[in-house]
Parts: structure tokens; C-alpha cells; sequence
């Protein structure tokens, strides 16, 4: 028989080699024939599956709402800093990018992870929360430089109130939400954010949408696929924000004295 030399790359999403190339075995032209959208998409070449509409409208509306959050938070500002350095889209976008983690839109992930686990074992918030503050870690998903306890952010209403209408269930955003109430009585700041919201909700639609067994959860949470959708849906606003600053024809950012404290 024929003898296979051994292959250096094994790659299971997508095939280009035929007359037309398949997401996860389903050809393009199904996809825009079917009028399916950049939430099937992603489900394809992230899940390896086709999800219910509701789960790819769920990722879409994701996408949608952590598109922008405004020039003065800290991916907008790298990526516009390094646009006005002259610097092109690609090194501006990333400038950007790199700025999303634990603090800024790259809790996602351990979001979902320590809302899982304190769910799954039963905690109470109030036990969530103080044995949180007992190990010195921060609450993934809970807090805003400007959100408050009457200040909601509306990114987070609009998820919720999607879930709520579309998902069989939303136990860990209700999870999520009682944990909120309690940190709120702790500080007015300490609200469930944008991060916080999607992490919880995607365990919802992880585990209610009947398509993913418990040991593909805890792969997706252990391997940390969810802070890819705020990576995605940023790099919108960020190439947005580079083409305003070269449409602009600013020129080198240079931060003023003024506001910074020369101190020994
Ligand atoms: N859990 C517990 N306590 C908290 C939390 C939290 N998540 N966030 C703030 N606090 C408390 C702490 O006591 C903190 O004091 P410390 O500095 O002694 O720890 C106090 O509130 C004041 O914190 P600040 O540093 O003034 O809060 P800031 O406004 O700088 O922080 C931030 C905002 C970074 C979002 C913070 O709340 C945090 O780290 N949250 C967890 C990470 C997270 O979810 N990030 C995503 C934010 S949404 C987004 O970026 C799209
Ligand atoms: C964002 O989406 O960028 C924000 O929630 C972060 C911020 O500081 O407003």
C-alpha cells in the first residue's frame, strides 16, 4: 500500500483543497446561500458546529457591543498614540490590541472560569467574594472605572435582556447578577462589567444549548476561548480609530507635562 510521509501541521477547521474551501466541512457557498452571518462563522471555525440562531445571534450582538467603547480607553489610545506616530494600520491595531487583558476587556475568560467554579461547588456570593479577597484576587467581571451601581453599563442590559428572552436557561448570569448585588453593597463601583456579563452568559450558552458535552466546556473555559470575542470585536473600533487619526492628519502625540507628576 501507499505510504503517507508524515505531516508536520494537523489542522481540523478548514479546507481550501477542493473546488471551493469549508468551514468545519460546510462549503462557503452554503453559507451565503443559507444568508448565515459572522455568528455562524465563528461558530464553525471556533466550535467545529453549527449553533442554534439564537447562540450565533448571541455572538453577534457580542461583537457588536465591545465593537467601540469611546478614544479614551486603553486600546483606543495605543492604537491612536501609534497611528499619530505614523505608524501603519496593522502595527496601530495591534499597538492596541496588546493592551487587552486581566484589566481591560481580557477578563472574559477568567470570568467564566471562577463563576463556573463557584457556581458548580455551591458558593454563595458572599463566600465567592470574600474567599476571592481571602487569596488577593480581584473579581474577574466586576468593576468599572466609570460604570457604577446607578450608572449601568447598557452593553451589559442588552445582554442580559437578549439571554433572558432567547436562552433555555441563564443560572450563571444569575449567578453573576447576585454576586454583582453583593459587591455593590461593598463598593458603588464594583458592578458586573461588559467582561463579566459575556463570560457568564457563554457558560448559559455553552451548557443550554444542548450542543457541547461537559468536557468540551471545560476544554473552551480551560483553553480560554472567550476573550477571542472581545479581541474581534475591538479590532473593529481599533482599525476604525487608525483610519480617523490618518483621515484627521493628526500629528505626534506628545502627552503634556502638565499632567504628569515629576516626583523623586
Ligand atoms: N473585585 C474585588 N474588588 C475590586 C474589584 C474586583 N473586581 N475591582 C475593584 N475592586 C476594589 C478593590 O478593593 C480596589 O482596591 P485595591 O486597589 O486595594 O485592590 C478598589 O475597588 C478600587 O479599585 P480601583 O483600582 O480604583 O478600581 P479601578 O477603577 O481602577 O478598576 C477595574 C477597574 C480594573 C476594571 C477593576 O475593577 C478590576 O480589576 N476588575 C476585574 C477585571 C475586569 O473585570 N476587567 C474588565 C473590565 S470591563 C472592560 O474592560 C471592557
Ligand atoms: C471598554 O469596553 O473599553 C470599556 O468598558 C473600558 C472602559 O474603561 O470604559
Amino acid at each position: 500500500g501507499k505510504v503517507r510521509a508524515p505531516t508536520h501541521i494537523i489542522s481540523t477547521i478548514s479546507d481550501d483543497r477542493g473546488e471551493e474551501p469549508t468551514y468545519a466541512g460546510v462549503p462557503m457557498s452554503n453559507i451565503v446561500e443559507q444568508g448565515l452571518g459572522v455568528g455562524d462563522v465563528l461558530s464553525l471555525l471556533w466550535f467545529k458546529r453549527s449553533l442554534p440562531r439564537y447562540c450565533a445571534r448571541f455572538i453577534e450582538i457580542c461583537i457588536m457591543l465591545c465593537a467601540d467603547h469611546g478614544p479614551c480607553v486603553s486600546g483606543a489610545h495605543n492604537t491612536i498614540v501609534t497611528a499619530r506616530a505614523g505608524k501603519d494600520l496593522v502595527s496601530s491595531l495591534v499597538s492596541g490590541l496588546l493592551t487587552i487583558g486581566p484589566r481591560f476587556g481580557g477578563a472574559i475568560d477568567d470570568a467564566a472560569r471562577y463563576f463556573k467554579d463557584a457556581y458548580d461547588k455551591g458558593l454563595t456570593p458572599y463566600e465567592f467574594v470574600e474567599s476571592m479577597k481571602k487569596k488577593g484576587i480581584r473579581v474577574p467581571g466586576i468593576g468599572h472605572r466609570i460604570k457604577r451601581g446607578d450608572n449601568r453599563d447598557k452593553r451589559v442590559e442588552l445582554l442580559q435582556h437578549f439571554a433572558r428572552s432567547n436562552f433555555p436557561s441563564v443560572k450563571y448570569m444569575e449567578y453573576a447578577v447576585e454576586v454583582e448585588t453583593y459587591t455593590l453593597s461593598k463598593a458603588n463601583n464594583l458592578v458586573l462589567n461588559v467582561d463579566g456579563a459575556i463570560g457568564s452568559l457563554f457558560l448559559d450558552l455553552l451548557a443550554g444549548s444542548g450542543m457541547f458535552t461537559k468536557q468540551e466546556i471545560d476544554e473552551i473555559v480551560g483553553i480560554g476561548y472567550l476573550n477571542g470575542l472581545f479581541v474581534l470585536a475591538r479590532s473593529i473600533g481599533l482599525i476604525g480609530h487608525t483610519f480617523d487619526q490618518k483621515r484627521l492628519k493628526q500629528p505626534l502625540y506628545r502627552h503634556p507635562w502638565e499632567d504628569v507628576l515629576y516626583t523623586k
